[in-house]
């Protein structure tokens, strides 16, 4: 079970989801699953602990450089939509004699936990028909990232199921705030979000970031409600990090699951990101004032519709 504090001033999305009652369930509580995911909440799996190659895993740290910090392991052995990139094991081969952990060990333990990973996730939601499963491991040590929803290049192409896995033997430290439909209510103008009509989705969400919390080292800045959650050695959970802010207080070792489906697989196509930030331009601009500014945009790329004040 994560440990919670709940903020009594700010809506409560965590969902403490039991596996026994959900893996390989019914139609009914797999619906019930994808409808929360799907609508932003935090699910965090309760009565199960991810134990596969955690042995060999939490013995390594890599350092808190960039190419060690989002490493891409894929295993021939299993079904990731893409073969393993080489190019990745040979930078975890790299830093892995400092860690007292040979080669043959460590991708014996990544092979268990992906395996783990893949099962899982296909028991909790085998409705998504996912075209790749990208297994990212951070073996790094992490401290403070500020506030943010997540801005994924994919983000105008597929949708995707993310997963979580805590492969440390000490707790993962979020905050998570407030959803993107209220912040992006509040900081619509103050960021210029309608800049963004006619560019990637991603960046709807990068510059709300900015205008509503600061970069990423501006923890405390700007004063948003939160509550805390310290996941446990071993906790799995579920959360679309494009749509709910999420701040990291503290981590070590983290197996990240990206899992890109097609938006034809959602339970409610509406869920699909580009729509809901089209749809979030339309409630501030009116679909007329939206369909203005797309075509503004379209006659003149890479200028802003409107000048910055
Ligand atoms: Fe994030």
């Amino acid at each position: 079970m994560p440990k919670l504090v709940i903020n009594p001033r700010l809506e409560n999305n965590i969902r403490l989801i039991d596996y026994r009652k959900y893996a390989n369930a019914g139609l009914e509580r797999q619906q019930e699953l994808m409808r929360w995911y799907e609508g932003g909440d935090l699910l965090v799996l309760t009565n199960y602990r991810f134990d596969a190659g955690r042995e060999v895993l939490s013995r390594v740290l890599f350092p808190n450089e960039k190419r060690a910090k989002k490493i891409m392991l894929h295993c021939e052995e299993l079904d990731h939509g893409e073969p393993p990139r080489k190019a990745a094991w040979d930078v975890a081969a790299e830093f892995l004699p400092a860690c007292n952990v040979s080669p043959e060990e460590f991708r014996t333990a990544v092979l268990a936990a992906n395996q783990e990973l893949i099962t899982l996730v296909d028991a909790l939601f085998p409705h998504y028909r996912y075209d790749k499963r990208l297994c990212i491991y951070n073996l790094s040590e992490m401290l403070s990232h500020n506030l943010h929803f997540d801005s994924p290049q994919h983000a105008d192409a597929h949708t995707q199921m993310r997963a979580f896995v805590n492969l440390d033997d000490f707790p993962r430290i979020w905050n998570i705030s407030r959803r993107l439909e209220d912040v992006s209510s509040e900081f619509y103008h103050k960021g210029h979000l309608e800049e963004t009509i006619g560019e990637h989705p991603r960046e709807f969400t990068r510059r709300l970031t900015h205008a509503a919390f600061g970069d990423r080292y501006d923890s405390g800045g700007h004063f948003q409600p939160k509550h805390a959650i310290a996941f446990q050695p071993g906790e799995v959970w579920f959360l679309n990090p494009n749509m709910l802010a999420h701040e990291v207080v503290y981590g070590r070792r983290l197996l990240d699951a990206v899992f890109l489906f097609d938006q034809a697989c959602l339970l409610d196509p509406d869920r699909y990101f580009p729509q809901i930030v089209k749809r979030l331009h339309q409630q501030k601009l009116t679909p007329r004032g939206y369909w203005w500014r797309k075509a503004l945009k379209s006659m003149r790329p890479g200028r802003s519709a409107k000048p910055k004040a």
